[in-house]
């Protein structure tokens, strides 16, 4: 007999085993004709100490096993070893032990032992070959350690796995922050271009008004001087008489009339791009994911006229029902980039020429909650369990990276609030933002 009754602990960073060939016992077979007495001599030799049951085997194939547990349930009976000691094991076998190849799936094994125990667990399994001849034991033990190793492989497996997904969401989340940055900036330069064309305008204006007026002052004062008597008649006069009478004819008064609305206008156009300026600021924050205090109605607005180049281009109406909101714990630039992307969506949902957004903000229950609807083009039933998926797009190649509404409901959630939307295809489509007041913290 093959004392292979030594503890198989895994090597540390050795792989669990998936099938059962290294949980083999080699242990030897008890013949049918061993007696009850002779078995029990068996199992008390030391080498046996650890199986629960031997096989017993005929011609080669295993017919049955014999338990320890039987063994003692027999000695412990008024005369048991007497009435039953000298008879053949088979008296006393079960007939049918639970039998597996060596080649078993450690899964597949684990449910047979599973289906096929009884408790008190009394008996170990047979082992055999694809021939089903008679190979050793099997410890019903040894396979609940190598199964709890490969669960613990898996976990450990899938915490890797886990960790990678997070870096490539992390990796997404700032390309995502980087389209949407892009995407703001080509925005704002068109937004700044404009006032800056006319403010470059004006002041070239006024400028050559100014400087042929400050000449012609001039010239005018000489001529005031000497007809005054505060100073000498000289030469000079005739010259600046005649510079007078060029200038004079080029001197559009009218104009310059108009400089103090040329300058009012400048200067509207220099607040115009002052504002753009500060919301640029607010949205330049992107990075500081920490919380703080913010209007969620100054975080609307601002988003807003981020968009604005984009709602011009479209000619899209925006309704703003601005309700009085208490201030809320958030990380205002992650708002900013959920606003921004169910904002763009509204406006990229609406086809036709009546285009309508409504945004509107208001308190409920504690809760601030941000409500933006279109009256685009809509979802369909099918898609609308699907939008916040990431990578789910409906637009076309290039277009649309199907991450917007992925990382608005990650950032919503993080926040401890909720996204909520409704859509009817052909009528428009609803986004409910509610997010507490008082931060993540305390979620109801
Ligand atoms: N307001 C809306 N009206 C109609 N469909 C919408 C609206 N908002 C989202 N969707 C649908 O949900 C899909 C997913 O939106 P999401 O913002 O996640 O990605 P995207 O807009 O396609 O791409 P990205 O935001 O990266 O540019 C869109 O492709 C669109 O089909
Ligand atoms: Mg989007």
């Amino acid at each position: 007999m093959n004392p292979a009754l030594t503890t198989r602990a895994r090597a540390p960073g050795a792989a669990a085993p998936t099938d059962l060939q290294p949980l083999l016992l080699q242990t030897a077979p008890v013949e049918t004709q061993t007696s009850v007495l002779d078995v029990a001599r068996l199992f008390l030799d030391p080498r046996h100490g650890g199986l629960l049951s031997l096989a017993v085997v005929d011609a080669a194939r295993p017919i049955g096993s014999i338990s320890r547990y039987e063994l003692m349930r027999v000695f412990l009976m008024p005369y048991g070893r007497e009435l039953y000691g000298r008879r053949p094991i088979t008296a006393l076998m079960n007939a049918q032990p639970l039998v597996l190849s060596l080649a078993t799936p450690l899964d597949q094994a684990a449910r047979a032992i599973a289906t096929h125990i009884r408790s008190p667990i009394t008996d170990d399994f047979v082992l055999v070959d694809a021939d089903g001849c008679y190979l050793g034991t099997g410890l019903v033990l040894d396979v609940l350690r190598a199964v709890e190793g490969r669960l613990t492989d898996r976990g450990s497996e899938l915490e890797r796995a886990y960790a990678r997904l997070k870096s490539s969401q992390l990796q997404l989340v700032q390309s995502e922050k980087m389209a949407s940055l892009g995407q703001m900036v080509a925005g704002l330069v068109h937004e700044i271009n404009t006032p800056l064309g006319y403010v470059r305008n004006n002041v070239e204006m006024t400028r050559g008004a100014l400087g042929d007026a400050a000449q012609l002052v001039a010239a005018q004062q000489a001529v005031i001087d000497v007809l005054t008597g505060a100073a000498e008649p000289s030469a000079d006069l005739e010259m600046h008489m005649a510079q007078i009478e060029e200038l004079r004819p080029r001197i559009d008064t009218a104009a310059l009339g108009d400089l103090c609305d040329l300058l009012d206008d400048t200067l509207h156009g220099v607040g115009q791009i002052g504002d753009l300026v500060s919301n640029l600021k607010d949205f330049s924050r992107l990075d500081q994911s920490g919380l703080q205090k913010a209007d969620v109605n100054k975080l609307v607005d601002s988003a807003l006229k981020i968009v604005q180049h984009l709602l011009r281009k479209r000619e899209v109406a925006v309704v703003r029902e601005a309700g009085e909101l208490p201030q809320i714990e958030c990380a205002p630039a992650r708002i900013n980039q959920v606003l921004l992307n169910l904002l763009s969506n509204a406006i990229q949902a609406i086809e036709h020429e009546r285009g309508r957004i409504v945004v509107r903000t208001q308190v409920l229950d504690g809760r601030v909650l941000i409500l933006v609807e279109d009256n685009g083009k809509g979802i369909a039933a099918e898609h609308l369990a699907r939008i916040f998926d990431p990578f789910f797009t409906t637009k076309p190649v290039g277009q649309g990276t199907g991450m917007g509404l992925a990382i608005s409901h990650q950032i919503v959630e993080q926040h401890g609030g909720m996204i909520r939307v409704a859509s009817r295809p052909g009528v428009g489509t609803r986004f409910l933002v509610v997010l507490p007041v008082d931060g993540r913290g305390k979620r109801s």
